[in-house]
């Protein structure tokens, strides 16, 4: 297969997907809100950019599956599969906030091979695959050299649905708020992890993610010299609903300070 071919197509089309969701920024109303659950919201334009991915994707590479947050197809692929998130930060969309993006990776077998975030307002596509860097609208993105929590900046998302682990989730916190620059919820852990790839964070945690949330972001951590895994230092973080994600720097000692997020 030829990556670079199959990564420059779905920039393309992450792109499309992001023309048609902002032309709906900032005009959200209540009325076209669902609720899949209390806090967790769908619109509309999730469900229009979910089908528009999925339809090129489908034309790209006919034989591959899909695994997508909105549901538009649940064929598996035998070899192929997208894993699509067609807006993460619906939240931030519908409050008319930034960041909000559409992540797209493509698995061969059980290894992403290739993986595009593009966030939507301000036009900025990252993207990676095998055999590649990562790059931001081109240009080679590289994960920091800091090595202490005292000058780093880091990223986390709050529990929103699963507050079974808030407790030891606001332990972890108070660590980071005491021992770093700062801490940030942009509220897109597919931003957040491409942002940790262009070294504008240093380390990224979270737990009940799924995999459309994370799947192309942790990718093009790993592309930029970054280091992820679960809480457990091991490699389920893209089902596992649990992911760390740091520079090469600092990852033994966030792995550490998550543990009782295991
Ligand atoms: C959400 C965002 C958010 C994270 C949530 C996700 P959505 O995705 O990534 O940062 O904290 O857990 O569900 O619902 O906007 O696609
Ligand atoms: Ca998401
Ligand atoms: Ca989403």
């Amino acid at each position: 297969m030829d990556y670079k071919k199959i990564c420059h197509s779905v920039c393309d089309v992450a792109r499309e997907a992001g023309v048609f969701i902002r032309q709906y920024a900032g005009t959200i109303e209540a009325d076209v809100v669902d609720k899949k659950a209390q806090h967790d919201l769908v619109t509309f334009v999730d469900k229009g950019s979910e089908k528009l991915i999925v339809d090129r994707l489908r034309e790209l590479l006919p034989e591959s599956g899909f695994i997508a947050e909105e549901g538009t197809d649940t064929t598996r692929g035998e070899v192929y599969n997208w894993i699509i998130d067609p807006l993460d930060g619906t939240t931030n969309f519908i409050h008319g906030l930034a960041p909000f993006s559409v992540s797209i990776a493509l698995q061969e077998g059980d290894k992403t091979v290739v993986g595009v975030v593009f966030e939507v307002s301000h036009s900025e596509c990252f993207s990676a695959y095998e055999g590649d860097c990562a790059r931001l609208n081109g240009a080679k993105i590289e994960t920091t050299s800091t090595d202490n929590f005292n000058d780093s900046l880091v990223a986390t998302g709050f529990p929103f649905r699963d507050y079974s682990k808030l407790d030891d989730y606001l332990k972890v916190l108070t660590f980071f708020i005491e021992n770093t620059r700062g801490v940030r919820r942009m509220g897109s852990a597919a931003t957040d992890l491409v942002y940790l790839a262009a070294g504008r964070f240093d380390a990224f945690f979270e737990y009940a993610l799924k995999p459309w949330d994370v799947a192309a972001g942790a990718y093009i951590v790993q592309r930029a010299g970054g280091v992820v895994s679960d809480f457990n230092g091991e490699n389920d973080y893209i089902f596992g609903e649990q992911i760390i994600a740091t520079n090469a720097y600092l990852y033994n000692e966030t792995l550490e300070q998550t543990a009782r997020l295991k």
